[in-house]
């Protein structure tokens, strides 16, 4: 049985007070659920994060990190800094790093390897363009995505990754992609990676949906057999919106 992970992506959202009071509100009413939940703060609040769920199931993970173990690198953020918090899992390939932050395939395969040499999880993030969408190259877009940063790994480095197909015209935009796009892609990436690797490695992967899931659309999406959960944005700033998606896995 694949894992359920229903994840709220801050981004650069929610100070330290409005952080505290967020996940309180969420522990408390967090709802029975075969799910894991995770939250990602903002990298200042990660701490403070961790002793407020002290005793929650929900878990707390990082939005980013550096591909180098220490270093001169002003600025960045690396594992071990965040397993010692302790964070142990990251977001890694976000829509966002690659269109403002120039991370590429490249760097990011560097990113994923250092991640999964320190025994971290990673929230691998790809997705399609509007104009790849509309050219119909989606396919060829999201392949190339996972060939480059992930198909250098060993088959057993699968057991530490879940994905999460974004398609980037579908976040924050209040479009969402339906759920039979959402579930055609999924079934082509685990298809690509059963390619790449075996089967067994393909039908445990967990692959969630990012772009626009709200409580109105969520139950359609995760009904789809191949979508595993989702990467919510903008409703996970909201408590009752994203208690309203934990309950529709
Ligand atoms: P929205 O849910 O705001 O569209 O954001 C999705 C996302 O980028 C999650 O990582």
């Amino acid at each position: 049985m694949r894992s359920k992970i229903v994840a709220g992506n801050w981004k650069m959202n929610n100070n330290l007070e409005e952080t505290e009071a967020l996940l309180t509100e969420l522990a408390a009413k967090l709802p029975d659920t075969d799910a894991e939940v995770m939250v990602a703060p903002a990298f200042v609040n990660l701490a403070d994060a961790i002793r407020t769920l002290d005793g929650s199931a929900i878990q707390v993970v990082a939005q980013n990190m550096h591909w180098a173990d220490n270093g001169a690198y002003t600025g960045e953020i690396s594992a071990d800094m965040l397993q010692s918090i302790p964070v142990n899992t990251v977001i890694l390939g976000h829509s966002e790093r690659r269109a403002y932050f120039g991370e590429t395939d490249e760097l990011l395969a560097k990113k994923v390897a250092t991640a999964i040499r320190k025994k971290m999880r990673v929230i691998f993030c790809f997705g399609e363009e509007l104009q790849e969408r509309k050219a119909g190259t989606h396919f060829k877009v999201v392949k190339k995505q996972l060939t480059e940063a992930l198909f250098t790994l060993e088959a057993k480095a699968w057991d530490q990754l879940v994905l999460a197909y974004e398609p980037v015209w579908a976040i924050g935009t209040g479009e969402t992609a339906s759920p039979e796009q959402a579930q055609e892609m999924h079934a082509f990436i685990r298809d690509t990676i059963s390619g790449a690797y075996q089967q067994d490695v393909a039908d445990k992967v967990t692959i969630l949906y990012g772009g626009s899931v709200k409580p109105n659309n969520a139950a359609e999406i995760f009904s789809k057999p191949d979508v595993d959960g989702g990467l919510i944005g903008g409703a996970s700033l909201d408590a009752e919106d994203f208690i309203a998606i934990i309950k529709a896995i």
